[in-house]
Parts: structure tokens; C-alpha cells; sequence
């Protein structure tokens, strides 16, 4: 496999192109329907994959999505936020850095389409993952049933002020 310092090649994909990958890191003991998300056929969605030569190992995906009513993302405006979700890579490449090239490639084509946050519901395993790649944690840890503890985290877009930074003295 490709080393991390050799870096990865992701490209944008179709939501048919990333459901395998899904369902073979994220639910593996459910039917390959299942992988596939509501969320998928919003307009604007965008799907990435992680290559090892033709082969994909990794996937993400983005959705232009304001957060579920009870997270207040402070200074987020209703239309500034996508929703990130679908992150995996295969085990045999995890800690590579696919998952970490994936992110920064989602993260920056969210910011071209105009976010302003990125949000996601993170797995516990997945935190510390997110968390170095500048997401913070907002309110406390919930429970989603039959998959586990989440977290609700955020990223935001460098020189992205949250309402009220201007009433700030100078
Ligand atoms: C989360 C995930 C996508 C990360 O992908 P990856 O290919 O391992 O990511 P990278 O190789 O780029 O790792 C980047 C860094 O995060 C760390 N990291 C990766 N996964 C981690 C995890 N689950 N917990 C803590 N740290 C993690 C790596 O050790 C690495 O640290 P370093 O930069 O100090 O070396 C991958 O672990 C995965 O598919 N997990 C199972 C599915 C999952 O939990 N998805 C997220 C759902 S919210």
C-alpha cells in the first residue's frame, strides 16, 4: 500500500462508486441497500474516493444540510453548513493517511461550495480522529441506537466569523 508520506489520490466519485466501501467498513452485516443514504440523492451531494491505483479504499461524502434544530453551532446562519458523513477507509490502509487526505479534500470542496461549518456525527472511535483535524465537540456525548455512542462535531471554515464578531471593540 501507498505510504502516507507518498500521499493519496482522491477524486470525486459517484454515490453508486462509494456504497461498497461503506458497506464494507460502516455495515457489514447489513444488506449493500442499507449503505446507500437518504442524503445521497440531495441536490449538490458530493461523493469522494481514496485510490490505491484503481482500486478505492476509502470514501466520504458532503451534503449541503443545516444541523439537526437541537445543535446551535454558534454564529451558523440557516444555508452556511454541509453535513459530512460515510467516512472509511479499509482496514488494510487505516493510519495511512487515505482517511486524512479524504477529510481535506471534503472539507475543502464544502468550503468551495460555500460552507461555512462542516458537521458530522462522529463515532466515539472516530473523535480523536476529527478532532486533529480541528472539529470540536459540541454538548454531550448521545447514543445512536444499535450503532453506539456519537458526538456531534464542527468544523469551521478559516475566516468564518460568527455573528457578533463585528459589535467587538476594536
Ligand atoms: C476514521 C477513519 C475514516 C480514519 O481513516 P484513516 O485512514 O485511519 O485515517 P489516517 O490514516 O489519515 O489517520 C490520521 C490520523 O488519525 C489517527 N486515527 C485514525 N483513526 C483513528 C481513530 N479511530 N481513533 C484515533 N485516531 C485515529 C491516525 O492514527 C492518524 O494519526 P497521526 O496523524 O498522528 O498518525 C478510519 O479509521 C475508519 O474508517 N474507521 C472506521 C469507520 C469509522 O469509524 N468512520 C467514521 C464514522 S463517524
Amino acid at each position: 500500500m501507498r505510504s502516507a508520506a507518498s500521499g493519496w489520490r482522491v477524486r470525486p466519485v459517484s454515490a453508486a462508486e462509494v456504497w461498497p466501501i461503506r458497506h464494507r467498513v460502516l455495515r457489514p452485516r447489513h444488506p449493500l441497500e442499507c449503505s446507500r443514504y437518504a442524503e445521497d440523492d440531495l441536490p449538490g451531494a458530493r461523493h469522494f474516493a481514496a485510490f490505491h491505483g484503481a482500486r478505492p479504499v476509502g470514501a466520504a461524502s458532503v451534503y449541503h444540510e443545516d444541523p439537526p434544530a437541537e445543535f446551535i453551532v454558534p454564529g451558523l446562519e440557516p444555508g452556511q453548513a454541509w453535513h459530512l458523513r460515510g467516512m472509511a477507509t479499509l482496514d488494510e490502509v487505516r493510519g495511512t493517511g487515505a482517511g486524512s487526505a479524504l477529510l481535506r479534500t471534503a472539507l475543502t470542496q464544502a468550503a468551495l461550495a460555500g460552507a461555512a461549518v462542516v458537521w458530522c456525527k462522529a463515532g466515539a472511535p472516530a473523535t480523536d480522529f476529527y478532532r486533529k483535524h480541528g472539529f470540536q465537540t459540541l454538548g454531550e456525548e448521545f447514543e445512536i441506537p444499535r450503532i453506539g455512542p456519537h458526538s456531534f462535531m464542527y468544523w469551521v471554515k478559516i475566516g468564518h466569523h460568527p455573528i457578533g464578531d463585528n459589535a467587538v471593540a476594536s
